[in-house]
């Protein structure tokens, strides 16, 4: 059995992870996308707001999915669920070099577990969490970029701090 985690701030879930969840979801047994606690990091949506989404759009759609919250040390959250793979997504050059960073570094650090590369789709490789959340903010549509629970969450929270 492979367990597969795909970390990450996910604020907010796009289709982008959503594509890269679709992959590792065939790819290996079991999936955990987990999302960091980042105390140096102020996000839009909280943790839990983010976990209770997450569930909320990939509970139906994949059986081997799970989502779960981590803080620390990504390898000691890798090890302690007993997972042999880190998955992250890659869209373009300019995620490689803090890419390769990190996959070297985790390497270093428990050398185990091997860090699995994605890409998307070519339609989401210009897509991120940062922009879909400054469009929103900026009232622009952020359809088709995120699910439409997502998009309603960020209309309200916009919406709320006017
Ligand atoms: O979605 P992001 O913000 O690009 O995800 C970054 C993440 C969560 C993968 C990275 O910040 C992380 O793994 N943080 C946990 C702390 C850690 O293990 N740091 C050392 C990395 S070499």
């Amino acid at each position: 059995m492979t367990t597969a985690i795909y970390p990450g701030s996910f604020d907010p879930l796009t289709f982008g992870h959503i594509d890269i969840i679709e992959r590792s979801a065939r790819l290996f047994d079991n999936v955990i996308v987990s999302i960091l606690i980042n105390a140096q990091k102020a996000p839009l949506f909280s943790v839990d707001e983010r976990t209770e989404l997450m569930r909320q759009i990939l509970k139906p759609r994949f059986r081997n999915v799970e989502v779960d919250v981590f803080h620390g040390l990504l390898v000691d959250y890798a090890r302690q669920k007993k997972a042999q793979v880190i998955v992250r997504g890659i869209r373009a050059v300019t995620d490689y070099e803090y890419e390769f960073q990190m996959a070297l570094m985790n390497r270093r650090l428990s050398p185990d577990i091997e860090t699995v590369f994605m890409m998307p789709a070519e339609k989401y490789s210009y897509l991120s969490s940062r922009l879909v959340k400054e469009i929103a903010e900026l009232g622009g549509s952020v359809s088709g970029l995120v699910p439409d629970i997502v998009e309603k969450r960020l209309v309200q929270r916009f919406k709320k701090e006017k």
